[in-house]
């Protein structure tokens, strides 16, 4: 008789044939940070998760950096906002003080910056906006400025979230041409118009004013179109691909990782999350060991690097 049990009969077998393993090298954490004094401010929709201002953020990337994280990734929440997002490009805006904050203070973290402009413009939408659209190329343009802002600042990453046609290779080009050749870029290659954003719309003060984003994130419904949109991200010079949200696109995470000979990353979304923390609170579900599982499922399905606003906890409990 085939017997698949004998090798679960103990811990021990049961560790050596593990084919998939949680580590705390594969995690990035995002951070909100906003501009001004005097803020840490807990996001409601998601328990545990705050956002900072730059002088109360230390405790916070002490903790990151005694927990061993490798990066963060990191938004803004800018005091100012104008219809095309010209504060993303401020050599003074609040991404650039907070990369030179933390290269300085916390030369180990490796900083990888959202590049996007939602947080930044009056109407929400991630870029410029022509008929009640965004304007595909003169956001490019905008893109570009912005990439080389942050990398100016001493970025580590760029990972451009827009889904705008050319990011990439817009943004490739322009860095190699201001003398950023080996900056690695991590596309948003396939990041779908998603309801599991709320919390983070709540958090980043980024929901469109008018409309929706589904001239420009993909339909849910799409699993092709997501490889032939990855596919032009990999032409275009992307280092990393990711896919966003992760849980309910963990085939697509598998699709990208059985067809590009690239890492893979997965972004945890806030909905994701708080739909955990809910019913923990709640005493629905053991909120720690369906954190755990639902990691590791994206590691399983292909992920070789998860952003989630788990990854201190996740680190915690690696760590004991
Ligand atoms: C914006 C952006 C979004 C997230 C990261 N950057 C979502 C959006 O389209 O509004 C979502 C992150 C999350 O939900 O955790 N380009
Ligand atoms: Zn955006």
């Amino acid at each position: 008789m085939n017997r698949t049990r004998r090798l679960r009969k103990s811990e021990n077998i049961r560790r050596l044939v593990q084919e998939t393993k949680l580590s705390i090298d594969d995690l990035i954490y995002p951070l909100f940070i906003e501009e001004g004094s005097g803020v840490e401010k807990e996001i409601v929709s998601m328990p545990g998760i705050k956002r900072f201002s730059l002088d109360k953020i230390s405790k916070e990337l002490d903790e990151v950096v005694s927990l061993n994280i490798p990066a963060v990734l990191l938004f803004g929440i800018p005091s100012e906002k104008d219809d095309i997002g010209t504060e993303t490009w401020n050599d003074q805006g609040i991404i650039q003080q907070a990369i030179r904050f933390i290269k300085e203070n916390y030369p180990s973290l490796y900083v990888v910056t959202d590049v996007c402009f939602c947080e930044y413009t009056s109407h929400g939408h991630c870029g410029v906006i022509h008929n009640n659209d965004v304007e595909n190329d003169s956001t490019l343009v905008n893109l570009a400025k912005q990439a080389i802002s942050h990398a100016q600042a001493g970025a580590d990453m760029i990972a451009p979230s827009g889904m705008i046609d050319g990011t990439v290779a817009m943004v490739r080009e322009s860095l190699d041409n201001t003398g950023f050749a080996e900056l690695p870029i991590m596309a948003y290659s396939i990041k779908y118009s998603s309801a599991y954003y709320g919390p983070f719309r709540d958090a980043a003060d980024s929901a469109p004013t008018f409309g929706d984003r589904r001239t420009y994130q993909m339909d849910p419904a799409n699993r092709d179109e997501g490889l032939r949109k990855a596919t032009f991200d990999d032409q275009e010079g992307a280092d990393i691909l990711m896919v966003k949200p992760a849980l309910s696109y963990l085939d697509i995470v598998r699709d990208l990782k059985n067809n590009f000979d690239r890492p893979i990353a997965c972004y945890n979304v806030s909905g994701e999350y708080a739909m955990i923390k809910a019913a923990a609170e709640k005493g629905w579900i053991d909120g720690e060991k369906v954190m755990m599982e639902t990691l590791l499922s994206m590691k399983r399905a292909g992920a070789d690097i998860i952003i989630t606003y788990f990854a201190k906890e996740v680190a915690r409990k690696l760590l004991k």
